[in-house]
């Protein structure tokens, strides 16, 4: 795009916040006792991946656990690769970050014997109980809560439908001054419901963006998860690390009408057992933890299982434990079961792994400082080196609060050396040489086409020849995006298949990259782990 016409005045605010999930809100409430926020959703600010979490959210809480059995047991499911100091960062601030939540007004479910303790619950990977939860809807309550909060607060300006295309750095405009670092401006920003492109201005840029469920056919996550965050960072020059590890959970609701639904790990974790259609029990046949086990094992199991019997899904079976143990425990899942004729406190849930979550990402150090100066990223668009080669459950929100924290303190650190007003102009948007798409239906063909072989060939088991086969289709289809990027007018849909294509060959990339078999990265050419591999990949900065 040239950026010389100007098509709306420029926005200007202290801090620009692309993104309200837990982590975009959690920061402009921070951020707002410092200057003026922008905070930018993509849809309807309560729709996001926080939203619909159901687990909860992991802490040491309870007096007879260990921060160190949270800390081996995150570095158990990253099989070797996650980062030890950050691990110990975000282990050791986790009963401040949940303190933080009650502080603002969250409630969790209280314990049944005793009224004084919060309930906490058990999930894959975890040796002890310390998932705190709002019975199975704690993404609902922390995001309503806090949205609350921002909603009535002076100092921020939270503006819904919004779609950040790109960003704007000191380096894209040609400036290159000397002992001048690259510096993120601001972004540009398309208003989805009027079409027209705004310029957004800010001394600090923080990226909020979520996960990239949506690059896969199936998966748990809502729309607006297309990886914005991460392909508009690496456009911009960021590096971007482990996106080959992209998590299944192993229990989405199977049914033609449940999109996107999952069915808690919870369920798991309060004694569900996973079961053929003959009622068969399985997972110990697979790990000695069985419904426990890590989910990169879990979800491999069950897509063993189905292509070994051929059956479309496997089931998850919680009857044993009583209508009123699963009412209280799982009301969400209950009633959306019941939406679709099934009852699961009389009979088990169809269920399938899905894509999940993003455990790469935008690289950041531990002040959640992006490679661009001014740009910070937090929540599920970074890489923090928490999760390694497969996330433990319940440790994302965790993340995303403590990397809010991390980020909010180094940024009020500089606040005081960043001028109060922009040195640099940043050139507004032109969509001047632009047409509407004659044919808009070849970009939901490739929307589909994409999330389709993704599926096919960069799943849960994954094999060299499947991934060239890929690479041969993103490559293609990424150049004749770019074509419809430069001559059509923008749109929401073409903004988020030129997101998703890019975070496809990211993860095609790095998964070729990867010659062996590390926890949620599963190839036939190499089955086992080397120890030779045990390092990040971190793909080359993208050429501008
Ligand atoms: P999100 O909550 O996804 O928010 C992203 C925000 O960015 C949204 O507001 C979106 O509109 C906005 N956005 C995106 N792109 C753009 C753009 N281009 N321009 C402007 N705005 C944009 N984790 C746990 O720890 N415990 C759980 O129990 C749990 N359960 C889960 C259940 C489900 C069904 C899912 C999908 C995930 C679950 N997770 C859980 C993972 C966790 O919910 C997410 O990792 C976490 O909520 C991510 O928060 P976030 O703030 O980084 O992103
Ligand atoms: C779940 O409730 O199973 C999701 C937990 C998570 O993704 O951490």
């Amino acid at each position: 795009m040239i950026l010389n016409h100007p098509e709306k005045p420029l926005n200007f605010s202290d801090f620009l916040v692309i993104g309200a999930g837990l982590a975009g809100m959690d920061i402009a409430l921070r951020l707002s006792e410092h200057g003026s926020v922008v905070l930018l959703s993509k849809a309807e600010a309560c729709e996001s991946n926080s939203r619909y979490a159901q687990g909860g959210i992991a802490a040491v809480l309870n007096p007879d656990d260990r921060r160190k059995s949270h800390e081996a047991d995150t570095h158990t499911a990253g099989v070797g690769l996650c980062n030890t100091d950050t691990v110990r960062f975000v282990v050791k601030n986790g009963q401040k970050a949940i303190q933080h939540l009650i502080d603002l007004g969250v409630s969790f479910t209280k314990d049944e014997q005793n009224h004084e303790a919060y309930h906490l619950t058990r999930e894959g990977g975890h040796s002890a109980r310390r998932v705190i939860h709002n019975a199975d809807a704690t993404g609902k309550t922390v995001v309503e809560t806090l949205l609350q909060q921002v909603k009535k607060h002076p100092d921020i300006q939270l503006i819904q439908n919004q779609i950040s295309i790109d960003l704007v750095t000191s380096h894209k405009l040609g400036q290159y001054l000397p002992g001048q670092p690259n510096r993120c401006l601001g972004g540009h920003v398309l208003d989805i419901k009027t079409g027209q492109v705004n310029t957004f201005r800010a001394r600090f840029v923080i990226l909020a963006t979520g996960g990239a469920g949506k690059v896969y056919l199936y998966t748990s996550n809502p729309d607006i998860a297309t990886g914005d965050g991460i392909a508009m960072a690496y456009r911009a020059g960021c590096r971007v690390a482990n996106m080959e590890f992209i998590q299944f959970h192993p229990t989405c609701l199977f049914h033609p009408q449940a999109k996107s639904f999952l069915v808690s790990e919870a369920v798991r974790g309060e004694g569900g057992r996973l079961i053929l259609a003959n009622g068969e029990a399985f997972m110990q046949r697979h790990d000695p933890r069985g419904e426990l086990a890590p989910r990169d094992i879990v979800a491999r199991a069950i897509d063993f299982e189905m292509k070994r019997t051929g059956d479309d899904c496997v089931f998850l079976d919680i009857t044993h434990k009583g209508a009123e143990f699963i009412k209280s425990h799982f009301p969400t899942i209950f009633e959306k079961c019941a939406s679709l004729g099934i009852d699961m406190t009389k009979e088990p849930i169809p269920v399938v792994p899905a894509a999940h979550y993003t455990c790469g990402g935008i690289v950041t150090h531990l002040s959640a400082k992006t490679d661009i100066h001014g740009l910070y990223a937090i929540g599920e668009t970074a890489h923090t080196g928490l999760h390694g080669a497969c996330r433990l459950a319940s440790n994302s929100l965790l993340e995303c609060l403590v990397f809010s924290e991390a980020a909010y303190k180094d940024i009020v650190r500089h606040l005081q050396e960043t001028p109060k007003r922009p040195l640099e102009s940043i050139p507004l948007w032109d969509s001047f040489d632009t047409t509407p798409c004659e044919e808009a239906v070849l970009i939901s063909h490739d929307w589909d086409e994409i999330r389709r072989f993704m599926w096919n060939y960069v799943g849960i088991v994954r094999s060299d020849h499947r991934l060239a086969r890929a690479r041969r289709r993103i490559e293609m289809l990424r150049q004749e995006i770019n074509q419809y990027y430069w001559n059509c007018k923008i749109t929401q849909d073409l903004v988020e298949l030129r997101n998703i294509a890019v975070v496809a060959e990211l993860i095609i990339r790095s998964a070729l990259n990867r010659k062996e078999s590390r926890g949620l990265h599963y190839t036939t050419n190499y089955p086992d782990l080397d120890e030779a591999c045990n390092k990040d990949t971190i793909l080359p900065i993208s050429s501008p």
